[in-house]
């Protein structure tokens, strides 16, 4: 039997280069070899956007157009929302009962953004346990691997300490998580700081190629090449961060860096030929997407059967959660 994946991504909206080149190329290449659970977490979502949960439906089916366009495909993994399996919402009540304050009051992750989003008051219960609604996610399928950033690693201890300490009083029956840290490829903005909806800065899985265009013509540069003849660096360029993403063409990047060092390469002609590698790795993204953009029945009937699928195996956790526990069984 594979080992179990599980990974989730909060609906933020359309998802961008850096989404595509951080997580969903793994994810893809993981439905090959693992059983995977992928889930658009839509109550995390809520979590931070309650004032005005106006955009989430929304952002749920860019998702979920953005996952199937990465080439996430629903004969080889489950892809689900959260909320459409409701044992979610029921393990994370379990666990908060075991969960000490202290441990959520710790996160390092909240206590970095209680400070730093200052457009929400995000100074609510269910915010402080953001990471138990998490392990929650991951311990309802008895995941062992978790694909995640660097920037979750604190979530996913939290997770496994869960499992220990909800197994400590009741026995043996939620395993520990494994981290799997995927190596996060640097994908600058257009204005050379890392790529974030939040700072509008984003090249989108979704962008038409002549946006694309766009985006990366204007997109900053090694500040030292003011001129054409002005030679530059380019380990100080975002645009070259992107080429080392998309670009495979070993020896044109060597010509590039070294026409860049001797200024006999100008910024749009390299990025030319960036955009070039983009389209060529975009091509079957953007053909999916029109695929899947035009069948809104398809779409709804492929979250329908990721939530029988992963409901299956949900519930048959929490009928053991339940047992072990010891309430009165549902029989
Ligand atoms: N917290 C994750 C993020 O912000 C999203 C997430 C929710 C998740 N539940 C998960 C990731 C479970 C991995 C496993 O990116």
């Amino acid at each position: 039997m594979a080992q179990r994946v599980f990974s989730g991504m909060r609906p933020t909206g359309k998802l961008h280069l850096g989404h595509l080149a951080g997580a969903l190329t793994n994810w893809v290449r993981l439905q090959e070899d693992y059983e995977c659970f992928y889930s658009i977490v839509d109550w995390h979502a809520l979590m931070s956007d309650y004032a005005d949960s106006s955009t989430i439906r929304s952002n749920c089916s860019e998702v979920l157009l953005d996952w199937l366009a990465a080439g996430l495909d629903p004969e080889k993994c489950i892809i689900f929302v959260q909320s459409h399996v409701p044992q979610h919402a029921e393990l994370h009540l379990a666990l908060s009962m075991v969960t000490p304050l202290g441990w959520l009051q710790r996160n390092p992750t909240y206590k970095e953004q209680i400070i730093n989003i200052q457009n929400r008051d995000l100074s609510t219960y269910a915010f402080l346990g953001y990471p138990v609604l998490m392990a929650a996610d991951i311990l309802l399928y008895k995941a062992e691997i978790v694909p995640v950033g660097e920037d979750q690693s604190a979530h996913l201890e939290i997770s496994r300490e869960m499992a220990r300490r909800f197994n400590s009083f009741f026995g043996d029956i939620l395993p520990e998580p494994q981290i799997m840290l995927t190596p996060t490829p640097k994908v600058p903005g257009t204005d050379g700081r890392k790529m974030s909806k939040s700072y509008g800065n984003s090249i989108n899985i979704a962008d038409h190629p002549d946006e694309m265009w766009q985006k990366i013509r204007t997109m900053i540069t090694d500040p030292a090449r003011e001129r054409r003849t002005d030679p530059g660096e380019p380990e100080k360029c975002p645009v070259w961060d992107i080429h080392k993403v998309f670009n495979d063409d070993e020896e044109e990047k060597r010509e590039i860096a070294h026409g860049c060092r001797t200024a006999g390469i100008g910024c749009v002609d390299c990025k030319k030929k960036l955009m070039n590698h983009v389209n060529r790795v975009m091509a079957p993204i953007r053909e999916r997407r029109a695929f899947y953009e035009g069948r809104p029945d398809l779409l709804q009937s492929i979250l329908r059967e990721g939530a029988v699928r992963a409901g299956a195996a949900a519930r048959k956790t929490m009928d053991e959660v339940i047992a072990a526990i010891g309430f009165v069984p549902r029989g």
